[in-house]
């Protein structure tokens, strides 16, 4: 008896270990069950009770068909079954769904349609990494018998993809919704204005992208190109065509997300201001469309000037007949309910020395250029309410006191999304500290951009909790990753940092909370590195770099070697050599000898494979990395 306790104690406590799995983001629930797995075959069938279970089957149908090479078509009844529920399961809510698989049977069920998708999401996932190939493969296609039962967290499940900086054409943002599909988000946020580029057709204003989706051409490195001249032709153009958009909407919709426009307003506007000059202050005509060269000059804390005006003037009535005619166009576009309206880091130095602007602060007793801004805003959330939709923005329109139902975006912190909260406006939380995935994820010797304002690894983005304690939750709509893309030039790179930190955040914003594991995180990151691989996508392997700083002890320079990943293994070299797993084993801090010459690399491997980037760090880097010893 005594023994048949302790096993089943055994039993009990390891049962988490069994449920292991590779979800990303993690099921609420999920068992393992005893019957065998399911093997798919040329005889399987795939069902859907009803058209809209149907086209959930259909979507299953075509990606296994495609990885498989079998001709799955889709019927009524299946081996595989999709239904909706004819009594709604009030457990699961609208993008919740059951899945339970046996050796005979795979049964999806869901309320809604967004949820047998999400369960179709979950089904690939239970199959081999080959279910992302493009073409047919041979390999084990069975599915483990499991019972799932899995609801987001939140409802607001965003990436941010900014097209501004480099425009990403039509089949690359197809590309990018697709991957965030697999991986159950429901908001493409689109950046689709800003200094460098307006992106999007306005029929009734067309130098918008006449004009402004043009810009001279550059290469080299972002920020620091020459100023564009009135003499050269700009030949480095894109935008969508409104066909293009609604080809987008209608995308995103089959795969259950929705799309967020952005036009930012009233600052980084070059490209507006370069269609049509008398929207600034200055109405200065010498204003061109950004190539990527430097027009700000930034003091750290966020504060700046700006050496063109490229702000919209917010005592010209010209501006707001603008921004009725874009807004119009945009609602039209967008099913939504939310149009994003910019908001961030708007110069005021132009207003400050304009007598209209001051005219109007004056009229309307505005005591400062913040009430200005947010004037402004209060009447563009008028113009947007009028085309049927409601006004997001940055956690810049708190300044000078918010619009009366506008919900705040907050990326300079938490702070901003808690005062707004505080004061009873939706929120999406979005802080650059933990989810700005154009932000180093690695070492700068080694990552693409080495001139980062900041760093977030994964470790780090992995921590973010969007609900902070002293808010009423209702509020706190939801969570993004925001990619700002000035230094990401093409989709591969787009996806080198969007991998694996959104993984991370779909964590974050679909699992429930407290559920946070990091070896059991990593463990199902690397399987979807595999699935990339299969599928031919890109992503980041840095958080299996190692982490280098070094320290003085008895004036001796020491080099200190860290890993995000657990369970890897460190080799370095002293002498010019490259490192691998022959190499010295690095087991504690490693003394750096004297020599001017001298590099420290540096490499992990993971079961016996080279893991991540090598890192060589010269002995003069390495003084600058000492981290200063405690006060005793
Ligand atoms: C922002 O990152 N400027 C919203």
């Amino acid at each position: 008896m005594q023994k048949l306790f302790i096993l089943l104690v055994f039993v009990l406590t390891s049962s988490s270990l069994f449920a292991q799995n590779n979800i990303i983001p993690q099921p609420v629930s999920f068992v393992y069950t005893r019957s065998q797995p399911f093997k798919i075959n040329v005889g399987t069938t795939i069902g859907g009770n009803n058209a809209e279970a149907q086209k959930a089957a259909r979507q299953l149908a075509d990606q296994i068909s495609r990885a498989t090479g079998y001709r799955f078509t889709v019927r009524k009844q299946g081996s595989i079954q999709l239904n909706l529920n004819a009594t709604p399961n009030p457990k699961i809510g609208d993008e919740g769904y059951t899945l339970n698989v046996s050796n005979t049977k795979i049964q999806i069920n869901a309320n809604k349609p967004a949820g047998l998708f999400y369960g179709v999401q979950t089904l690939l996932q239970l199959l081999p990494p080959e279910i992302e190939s493009a073409t047919a493969v041979a390999a084990k296609w069975s599915v483990p018998a499991c019972e799932i039962i899995d609801y987001p967290r939140f409802g607001w499940r965003g990436m941010m993809l900014d097209v501004s900086r480099h425009f990403f054409p039509k089949e690359d943002v197809k590309r990018y919704i697709d991957r965030m599909a697999r991986y159950k988000y429901n908001v493409f946020h689109w950046h689709l204005t800003d200094d460098e580029g307006w992106r999007i057709e306005i029929k009734s204003l067309p130098k918008l992208t006449q004009v402004g989706a043009c810009r001279v051409q550059r290469y080299g490195k972002w920020g620091l190109h020459d100023a564009p001249k009135k003499t050269e032709a700009p030949t480095d153009c894109g935008f969508y065509t409104q066909d293009d958009i609604r080809e987008i909407v209608a995308y995103a919709a089959e795969r259950h997300i929705q799309i967020l426009p952005e036009i930012d307003v009233p600052g980084h506007n070059s490209a507006a201001v370069a269609s049509y000059p008398e929207l600034c202050c200055t109405q200065d005509s010498s204003i061109m469309v950004s190539p990527g060269h430097r027009f700000a000059e930034w003091y750290g804390n966020g504060q700046f000037k700006m050496l063109v005006d490229n702000t919209l003037d917010p005592s010209s009535e010209k501006v707001y007949s603008f921004l009725d005619k874009v807004f119009t166009e945009v609602a039209a576009l967008f099913p939504f309910p939310y149009i994003h309206a910019g908001g961030d880091e708007c110069y005021h130095g132009y207003w400050e020395q304009d007598p209209d602007c001051q005219a109007l602060m004056q009229k309307e007793g505005l005591k400062t250029t913040h009430e200005l801004q947010s004037y402004f805003t209060k009447r563009v959330e008028k113009i947007v309410k009028s085309k049927g939709k409601k006004l997001i923005g940055w956690d810049e329109i708190l300044e000078g006191g918010l619009a009366p139902e506008a919900a705040v975006m907050s990326w300079r912190g938490l702070e901003g999304g808690i005062e707004a909260a505080k004061q009873g406006h939706y929120v999406v939380m979005s802080p650059n500290d933990y989810v700005y995935i154009d932000l180093l994820q690695g070492d700068p010797l080694v990552e693409p951009d080495q001139t980062s304002y900041k760093s977030v690894r994964l470790q780090k983005a992995y921590t973010f909790e969007p609900v902070p304690e002293e808010i009423n939750p209702t509020y706190i709509l939801g969570g993004q990753a925001n990619l700002w893309t000035e230094k990401v030039p093409t989709i591969r790179q787009a996806e080198y940092m969007t991998w694996p930190r959104a993984w991370a955040t779909a964590d974050i914003y679909w699992s429930p909370k407290g559920e946070k594991n990091w070896d059991n995180f990593t463990r199902r990151m690397e399987n979807h590195m595999q699935r990339f691989d299969v599928g031919g996508f890109n992503y980041a392997r840095s958080a299996f770099d190692p982490i280098v700083t070094g320290s003085m002890v008895d004036g001796k320079l020491m080099a200190n070697v860290t890993t995000e990943v657990n369970g890897l293994d460190i080799y370095y070299t002293l002498d010019e050599t490259l490192p691998d797993k022959y190499s010295h084993k690095y087991t504690g801090p490693v003394e750096i000898p004297e020599g001017k010459a001298v590099t420290f690399k540096v490499a992990t491997y993971h079961n016996g494979q080279p893991s991540g980037k090598m890192i060589p760090i010269s002995r003069d880097e390495l003084m600058k990395r000492v981290v200063p010893a405690k006060a005793p």
